[in-house]
Protein backbone atom coordinates (compact mmCIF):
# COMPACT_ATOMS: atom_id res chain seq x y z
CA UNK A 1 0.00 0.00 0.00
CA UNK A 2 1.15 3.86 -0.85
CA UNK A 3 -0.25 7.03 -0.12
CA UNK A 4 -0.63 8.85 -3.29
CA UNK A 5 -0.67 12.60 -3.08
CA UNK A 6 -2.25 14.17 -6.00
CA UNK A 7 -0.91 17.79 -6.85
CA UNK A 8 -2.19 20.66 -7.15
CA UNK A 9 -4.92 19.49 -5.00
CA UNK A 10 -3.55 18.32 -2.43
CA UNK A 11 -5.78 15.11 -2.11
CA UNK A 12 -4.17 12.21 -0.89
CA UNK A 13 -5.10 8.35 -1.35
CA UNK A 14 -4.22 4.99 -0.33
CA UNK A 15 -3.54 2.75 -3.11
CA UNK A 16 -2.88 -0.98 -3.38
CA UNK A 17 0.26 -2.63 -4.99
CA UNK A 18 -0.90 -3.55 -8.92
CA UNK A 19 -2.58 0.01 -9.13
CA UNK A 20 -1.76 1.97 -12.04
CA UNK A 21 -1.19 6.05 -11.31
CA UNK A 22 -4.25 6.42 -13.81
CA UNK A 23 -6.20 4.33 -12.14
CA UNK A 24 -5.24 6.00 -8.09
CA UNK A 25 -6.19 9.06 -10.09
CA UNK A 26 -9.55 9.15 -10.86
CA UNK A 27 -10.24 7.14 -8.09
CA UNK A 28 -9.31 10.06 -6.11
CA UNK A 29 -12.39 11.77 -8.48
CA UNK A 30 -9.62 14.17 -9.79
CA UNK A 31 -9.97 14.86 -13.34
CA UNK A 32 -7.14 13.21 -15.83
CA UNK A 33 -7.79 13.12 -19.41
CA UNK A 34 -7.00 9.47 -21.05
CA UNK A 35 -7.87 9.42 -24.59
CA UNK A 36 -6.88 5.70 -25.26
CA UNK A 37 -7.81 4.59 -21.86
CA UNK A 38 -4.20 3.13 -21.07
CA UNK A 39 -2.35 1.82 -23.92
CA UNK A 40 0.36 4.04 -24.46
CA UNK A 41 -1.04 5.50 -27.81
CA UNK A 42 -2.44 9.11 -26.81
CA UNK A 43 -0.10 10.49 -24.43
CA UNK A 44 -2.79 12.77 -22.94
CA UNK A 45 -2.59 11.01 -19.40
CA UNK A 46 1.27 12.70 -19.12
CA UNK A 47 1.48 13.52 -15.27
CA UNK A 48 5.09 14.54 -13.21
CA UNK A 49 6.41 12.30 -10.38
CA UNK A 50 7.36 14.38 -7.56
CA UNK A 51 7.89 12.30 -5.36
CA UNK A 52 8.47 8.48 -5.13
CA UNK A 53 10.25 7.54 -8.11
CA UNK A 54 11.59 4.19 -6.74
CA UNK A 55 7.47 3.34 -5.59
CA UNK A 56 6.31 2.96 -8.96
CA UNK A 57 7.59 0.21 -12.02
CA UNK A 58 9.80 1.18 -14.66
CA UNK A 59 9.32 3.11 -18.26
CA UNK A 60 9.29 0.42 -20.42
CA UNK A 61 9.63 0.56 -24.18
CA UNK A 62 6.11 1.97 -25.09
CA UNK A 63 6.14 4.45 -22.30
CA UNK A 64 9.02 6.00 -23.55
CA UNK A 65 8.69 5.85 -27.27
CA UNK A 66 5.37 7.98 -26.24
CA UNK A 67 6.96 10.09 -23.82
CA UNK A 68 9.36 11.52 -26.77
CA UNK A 69 6.77 12.54 -28.36
CA UNK A 70 5.37 14.77 -26.27
CA UNK A 71 6.04 18.39 -26.02
CA UNK A 72 6.79 19.82 -22.25
CA UNK A 73 8.63 16.38 -20.84
CA UNK A 74 10.98 16.08 -18.04
CA UNK A 75 13.05 14.09 -16.05
CA UNK A 76 10.25 13.84 -13.78
CA UNK A 77 7.75 12.93 -16.75
CA UNK A 78 5.47 9.64 -16.60
CA UNK A 79 2.25 8.27 -18.29
CA UNK A 80 -0.35 7.75 -15.84
CA UNK A 81 -1.71 4.47 -16.98
CA UNK A 82 1.71 3.05 -17.55
CA UNK A 83 2.85 3.59 -13.75
CA UNK A 84 2.30 1.17 -11.50
CA UNK A 85 2.18 1.62 -7.69
CA UNK A 86 4.60 -0.97 -6.26
CA UNK A 87 3.48 -0.23 -2.73
CA UNK A 88 7.44 0.27 -0.87
CA UNK A 89 6.92 3.92 -0.69
CA UNK A 90 4.89 6.96 -1.02
CA UNK A 91 4.01 8.67 -4.16
CA UNK A 92 3.37 12.61 -4.67
CA UNK A 93 2.11 13.36 -8.71
CA UNK A 94 1.43 16.54 -10.36
CA UNK A 95 -1.25 16.74 -12.56
CA UNK A 96 -0.69 18.92 -15.55
CA UNK A 97 -3.19 22.14 -16.81
CA UNK A 98 -2.26 21.59 -20.11
CA UNK A 99 -3.23 18.53 -23.33
CA UNK A 100 0.37 17.73 -23.52
CA UNK A 101 -0.81 14.51 -25.94
CA UNK A 102 -2.41 14.24 -29.45
S1 LIG B 1 -4.17 7.06 -21.49
FE1 LIG B 1 -3.24 7.19 -23.43
S2 LIG B 1 -1.14 7.12 -22.99
FE2 LIG B 1 -2.05 6.92 -21.06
Amino acid sequence: MSLVTILPSGKTIDVVAGTTLLAAILAADETITHKCEGKAACGTCHIYLQEGRKGVSKIGREENERLDTIVGIGSKSRLACQATVLGTENIKVELLGFGSGL
